[in-house]
């Protein structure tokens, strides 16, 4: 469910009209709804409470890190889920307290760590050995501890797309799984560290809870094993990687999940966290795009329009499908026609959709492309020398531009001549 809808045959965020927000904005620019952010919060909150489950969701943060996005999650309940210091500190900043914040990743350096344990937070999730050595060395030289799981990895197959894979053996994700009890053990003896529990997660889109229910069926056996051993368990990360629908598909629901959360885990009676990230955002955001040109090439018909990969990475690097639809609603029984849509980019890669079934389009017409509030602005560059597009955030009647477009100066503004070229002057 979400906040776009046509109104009087225009396409709406909440109560403000697209086209109005492209006029004064211009285009492209991502858009979020305040009132989708919340209602899938309340969706996943009221999943876990119904399954009788108590947990900290830490919303995770590459999803979507804009300040606003953050904030207004955080202002729901929301820990955070973070990868780096940089998105450490845009939590904190977000408001989002330290005693909600997980850092997870697998190459986390000594300086992040050592940001990480000067500012307190929740856990720290490890995903190797040498790492915990390292966090080890950091706490104690500070004089503080730190606060453990163990990410381990399971070898499941969460049978989404390869790339966006996390869970088996042959990725570069959380501890192999016979060495896990082993490095548990070490863990506890290390000076600086608390060790609370496990974590995993093995992957994101996931469309069949099938995987979900073998990787938790495992960790239980990892933890019943641990605790055999004399080791204490308290906490477990269960990750994040719920689908959202991109298309017409409906995925498992937050109340089907929660279902296999509590079947599989809650007997343990460890305090939970969860990792959301699209789950949070991903129906929460659209990609606001207009109409450069049709070109017809006699073979086939080109809407080129004025977002481009790298904008939205998510077609060109997983060939992912976002429905797209004009922001005027055509009038019904408009006959539809199949076209690729693509970007300005100088690559073939830079196609949102091939062949794609759309109303009659034409140069200046307003486009959207759904789904893109997650791994959409976050995973965005300035490839072809393109700015960053601006996000709006949208609250009933009302919006915000809560990052804007920045100016050509302002993107080059820390680039250097080196001396042997400064005569060269423009
Ligand atoms: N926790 C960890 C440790 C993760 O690596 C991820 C995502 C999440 C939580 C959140 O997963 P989610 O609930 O969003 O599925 N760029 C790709 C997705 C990459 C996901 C990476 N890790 C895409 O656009 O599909």
């Amino acid at each position: 469910m979400n906040h776009f809808e046509y109104r009087d045959d225009v396409l709406c965020a909440e109560d403000v009209r697209l086209d109005d927000i492209a006029q004064q904005v211009g285009t492209p620019f991502y858009c979020y709804s305040t009132a989708t952010l919340v209602h899938h919060w309340q969706v996943l909150a009221d999943a876990l409470a119904k399954a009788g489950l108590k947990a900290t969701v830490c919303y995770a943060l590459k999803a979507n890190a804009n300040r606003a996005v953050v904030q207004t999650l955080a202002r729901c309940g929301a820990g955070a889920d973070v990868v780096s210091e940089g998105e450490l500190r845009q939590a904190l900043t977000s408001g989002v307290p330290a005693e909600k914040i997980v850092f997870s990743g697998v190459g986390k350096t000594r300086e992040e760590l050592l940001y990480a344990v000067s500012k307190g937070i929740l856990q720290i999730n490890v995903e190797s050995e040498p790492e915990l050595e390292m966090l080890s060395a950091v706490a104690s030289e500070r004089g503080v501890r730190a606060r453990v799981a163990l990410r381990v990895n399971p070898d499941v197959d969460a049978g989404t797309h390869a790339k966006i894979t996390t869970g088996t053996k042959e990725n570069k994700f959380g501890i192999a799984w016979d060495d896990a009890a082993r490095i548990y053990a070490r863990a506890a003896t290390l000076p600086g560290l608390d060790v609370m529990g496990l974590a995993c997660h093995i992957g994101s889109q996931l469309s069949d809870m099938t995987p979900f229910r073998n990787a938790f069926r495992r960790i239980h056996e990892l933890v019943l094993a641990l605790r055999a051993a004399g080791h204490t368990v308290t906490t477990l990360d269960v990750g994040g990687g719920l689908g959202v629908p991109y298309g017409q598909e409906i995925p498992p629901s937050p109340m089907v999940y929660a279902g296999i959360i509590a079947e599989t885990l809650s007997d343990l009676g460890c305090r939970l966290i969860l990792e959301p990230g699209r789950l949070m955002v991903g129906n929460a955001g659209v990609l606001v795009t207009q109409v450069i040109r049709i070109k017809d090439s006699g073979h086939r018909r080109f809407v080129i329009i004025d977002a481009a990969m790298n904008d939205l990475m998510r077609p060109a690097l997983y060939d992912a499908h976002h429905t797209i639809m004009p922001v005027q609603r055509p009038e019904a029984g408009t006959p539809q026609t199949p076209a690729d849509v693509v970007g300005p980019v100088c690559e073939t890669g830079d196609t949102f959709a091939r062949d794609r079934i759309l109303p009659p389009v034409q140069a200046g017409d307003l486009l959207v492309l759904c789904t893109a509030g997650a791994y959409g602005a976050t995973m965005s560059s300035s490839y072809n020398c393109r700015p960053l597009i601006p996000e709006v955030l949208v609250k009933g009647g009302e919006f915000a531009v809560v990052r804007s477009r920045p100016s050509y100066s302002k993107m080059h503004e820390n680039e250097r001549l080196p001396a042997w070229l400064e005569d060269n002057k423009p």
